[in-house]
């Protein structure tokens, strides 16, 4: 026997031995162990979409394609949707905890994050919010990182081939709320006054983890404040303005996943509610491969064609022209936001989720002269008058500032 066989041989020994013990040490517990003293963090997380992270049917067949594509993907789709393989190399998702998605122990282990890694071990002390907690089921320690937007930045902010496809944490970066020091938690983590663990001390702060985001219809309702600034008659045009504004969102709307959009659709009518018009606008971030096709499918992008999505407390101003038949002595108009998310699932259906989040209607009289505001209050008499010299006076001053 060659020395090298012998030396390969007790490496061989020694590896068995050693490997069973580095994984043991691997293992994370299950989020279903926290059950018992922490249920309602328990239970607001299997609701949330981090716990579905790597078993929603959107995630799955985007995955697939992922995989038909370059199979190189699955290590990189699961560093964020299924984090604990980045330690336990699970990559083909047989261990229980690996489907749990974003799970407890993962996010109480991180106590440090560069860019898209996190520096995370399952013997460090439970991170968490306080400096004071204490118990005998696990350490504890305080993390200044959990408590800050930089901890969710390493899964929601990312490019791939030098293309920004989730920017969510720069939006927000930019935008007063960073300023203002209101974090991602303090909007998607809404704390309470309550205890943070079973019988134990009531706290001013305890923090939910439904973290609603796109996929609740409350929270997106939150998002936009949508009005009617106002209506110009001009002849037979009229000249709709819209202001829409992005209230309450600290981030651009829509922000992270780049299918999702929304829409404004506008539309007029006459007075024998007859449309007469009609308008879609889209607000979105649009990808496109090097043939400048717009893609769905994030990982071809290859550059961003066009990103118009409205920035944390923007107001947008968009105007509509139309024509009205001179017989309507009204116009009626309305405007409704609708968020989108189109996404192939596994059955390669499209499945798309198509919710209304705002809207404003109006029915506004036209007085049918040249210029004037048109009102949607009822006329007073005399007003007609008054308006038609108002008008004829702009119109004579318009003229001598073009000549
Ligand atoms: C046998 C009960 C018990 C179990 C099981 C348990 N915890 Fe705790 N945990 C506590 C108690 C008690 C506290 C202290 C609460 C306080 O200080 O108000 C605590 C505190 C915490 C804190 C706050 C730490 C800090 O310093 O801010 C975190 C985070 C936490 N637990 C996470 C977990 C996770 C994740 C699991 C499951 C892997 C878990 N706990 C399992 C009882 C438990
Ligand atoms: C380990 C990666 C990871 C970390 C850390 C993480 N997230 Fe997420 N988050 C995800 C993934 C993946 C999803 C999408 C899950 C799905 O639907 O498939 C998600 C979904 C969400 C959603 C729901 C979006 C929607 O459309 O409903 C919100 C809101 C959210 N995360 C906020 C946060 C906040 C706030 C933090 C920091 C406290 C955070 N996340 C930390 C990976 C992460
Ligand atoms: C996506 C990461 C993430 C996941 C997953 C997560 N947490 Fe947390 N958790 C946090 C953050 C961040 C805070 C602190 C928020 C703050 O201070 O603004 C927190 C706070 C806590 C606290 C402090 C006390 C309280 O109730 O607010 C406990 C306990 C806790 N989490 C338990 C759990 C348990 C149990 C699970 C799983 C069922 C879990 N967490 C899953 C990020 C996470
Ligand atoms: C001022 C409150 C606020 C702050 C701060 C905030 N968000 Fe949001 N976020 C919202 C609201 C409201 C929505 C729902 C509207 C929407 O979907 O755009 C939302 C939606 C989301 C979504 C779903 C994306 C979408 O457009 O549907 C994700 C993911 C998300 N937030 C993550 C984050 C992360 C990560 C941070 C920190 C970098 C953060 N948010 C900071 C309020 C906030
Ligand atoms: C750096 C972290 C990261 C990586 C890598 C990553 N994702 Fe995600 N993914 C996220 C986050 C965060 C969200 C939630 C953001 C949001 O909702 O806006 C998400 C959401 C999604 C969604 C939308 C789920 C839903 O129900 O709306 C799909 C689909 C998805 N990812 C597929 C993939 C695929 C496929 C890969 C690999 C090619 C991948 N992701 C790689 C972080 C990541």
């Amino acid at each position: 026997m060659s020395s090298k066989l012998i030396y390969g041989a007790i490496i061989g020994f020694i590896a068995i031995w050693i490997i069973p013990v580095v994984q043991a040490n691997e293992e994370f517990q299950s989020s279903y162990t926290c059950i018992e003293c922490h249920p309602d963090r328990y239970e607001e997380w299997t609701r949330s979409t981090h716990a579905l992270a790597v078993s929603d049917p959107v995630f799955e067949a985007s995955y697939m394609r992922a995989l038909k594509s370059d199979p190189q993907y699955r290590e990189y789709c699961l560093s964020c949707h299924s984090p604990i393989t980045r330690a336990s190399k699970d990559f083909n998702l047989t261990k229980s905890i690996s489907i749990e998605g974003v799970g407890c122990t993962f996010c109480h282990s991180v106590t440090g994050v560069e860019k898209n890694n996190y520096i995370f071990n399952q013997s460090n002390p439970m991170q968490g919010p306080y400096s004071d907690s204490k118990t005998e089921a696990h350490t504890s320690a305080y993390s200044d990182l959990l408590t800050k937007s930089e901890f969710c930045a390493g899964c929601h902010e990312f490019s791939i081939n030098d293309v920004p496809v989730y920017e969510t944490y720069t939006e927000w970066k930019e935008s007063p709320y960073a300023a203002e020091g209101k974090q991602c938690q303090d909007c998607h983590m809404e704390a309470k006054r309550g205890e943070a663990a079973k019988n134990g001390t009531i706290r001013e702060k305890v923090y939910q983890h439904f973290w609603y985001g796109g996929h609740s219809g409350l929270f997106l309702e939150k998002a936009f404040d949508l009005k009617e600034d106002s209506i110009l008659e001009t002849g037979d045009m009229v000249k709709v303005t819209l202001n829409i504004t992005n209230r309450n969102v600290g981030h651009k709307i829509p922000s992270g996943f780049p299918a999702r959009k929304v829409v404004l659709h506008f539309t007029a009518s006459d007075e024998n509610e007859q449309e007469i018009y009609r308008e879609d606008r889209v607000y979105a971030k649009t990808l496109v491969d090097q043939y400048g096709n717009e893609v769905a499918d994030f990982w071809k992008a290859a550059s961003i064609s066009k990103d118009n999505r409205i920035k944390p407390r923007e107001s947008r101003i968009e105007v509509f022209e139309f024509k009205v038949p001179d017989s309507s002595g009204k116009v009626k108009t309305k405007a409704t936001l609708e968020y989108q998310l189109e996404a192939e699932i596994i059955t390669k259906s499209l499945e798309s989720m198509n919710l209304e989040i705002a809207q404003t209607s109006k029915t506004t009289s036209l007085n049918r002269t040249i210029g004037v505001e048109a009102t949607t209050s009822k006329k007073t008499p005399g007003i007609g008058w008054i308006g038609a010299i108002a008008v004829m006076m702009a119109v004579s001053m318009i003229y001598r500032k073009k000549n």
